[in-house]
């Protein structure tokens, strides 16, 4: 599937999503200080965040928060940023890039940032779902296939690994919140308050958990195609921890297991991941 990719300063993105003309337009986007940035590598559970972000918006707004866009920043047109230059505050970014890879006016307008990551295994099993059950989108062979291409980083926005070591290196930077995928389904209303505090809300614990009754699988699940049209059930798939299982066979289990303690072992997220 290799001819499904381009590269971009040396991580590969679909073509049928990114071209390198966007991204040098990318340069130039002017960040807003109330932007809020949600960024995971992908399948970590950003249509999750997205959603609770906007909740907690209504919740303290009372506006319903409608992203015109596709609201992956790096996707899309050149002329889309002149395009978000008219959008009313607060703006909800996500993205799938590095740190690095970020345009600079993010940081220097201070922009807070989500970063939800989630355990590499799970992740590549929804990934290669994704990929698989989407009609319209390239499959692969196997799993087998899949699992190979996702170790080397030759899968969109390229290698879990690098992404997270490039991101683990600001987990303790002011503006940025590291959330877990695995926290979160364990306790979503503590998580949804860490968020709304995270963002400088005061919310009373009834609007928490009034968001937290919206955003739980189910309900998300229930009204996928409303937000997300066909896609939408193939994207709230299935919403668990450890359906990896179900994919990967002892040696790929193993491999995995050794490149997380190549890549992340005895950093702040590897220790923090629960893996
Ligand atoms: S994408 O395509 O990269 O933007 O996908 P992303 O939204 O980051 O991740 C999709 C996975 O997140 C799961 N998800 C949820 N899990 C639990 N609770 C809620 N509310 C929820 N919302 C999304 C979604 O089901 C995908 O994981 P899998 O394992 O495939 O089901």
């Amino acid at each position: 599937l290799s001819h499904l990719f381009f590269t971009y300063q040396g991580i590969p993105y679909p073509v049928t999503m990114c071209t390198s003309e966007t991204f040098q337009a990318l340069d130039a986007f002017e960040a807003r200080s109330d932007d809020i940035v949600i960024a995971s590598y992908p399948k970590c559970g950003s249509n999750w965040i997205l959603h609770i972000v906007s909740e907690l918006i209504f919740a303290v707004s009372k506006k319903k928060y409608t992203c015109p866009e596709f609201p992956v920043l790096e996707c899309g047109d050149t002329e889309k940023y002149q395009r978000m230059k008219l959008f009313p505050s607060p703006r909800i970014l996500t993205t799938h890039l590095h740190y690095d890879k970020l345009p600079q006016s993010v940081f220097k307008n201070k922009a807070k940032i989500l970063v939800i990551f989630r355990n590499p295994k799970d992740t590549a099993a929804s990934f290669f779902h994704f990929h698989n059950d989407v009609p319209d989108i390239p499959s692969y062979a196997s799993w087998d296939e899949f699992f190979r291409q996702f170790i080397q980083g030759q899968v969109s926005w390229g290698s879990y690994f690098d992404f997270a070591i490039n991101w683990n290196k600001h987990i303790d930077d002011e503006n940025v919140k590291f959330m877990l995928y695995e926290d979160l389904k364990e306790n979503l209303l503590a998580g949804i308050k860490q968020i709304s505090e995270f963002l400088g809300f005061s919310l009373t614990d009834e609007q928490i958990r009034a968001v937290s009754d919206q955003s739980t699988f189910q309900a998300m699940r229930e009204n996928s195609q409303e937000t997300h049209g066909a896609i939408g059930p193939f994207l709230f798939r299935k919403g668990e921890v450890g359906d990896w299982k179900n994919l990967f066979n002892e040696t790929q289990n193993q491999e995995m297991d050794e490149r997380f303690k190549e890549c992340l072992a005895g950093t702040s997220l590897g220790v923090k991941l629960k893996y």
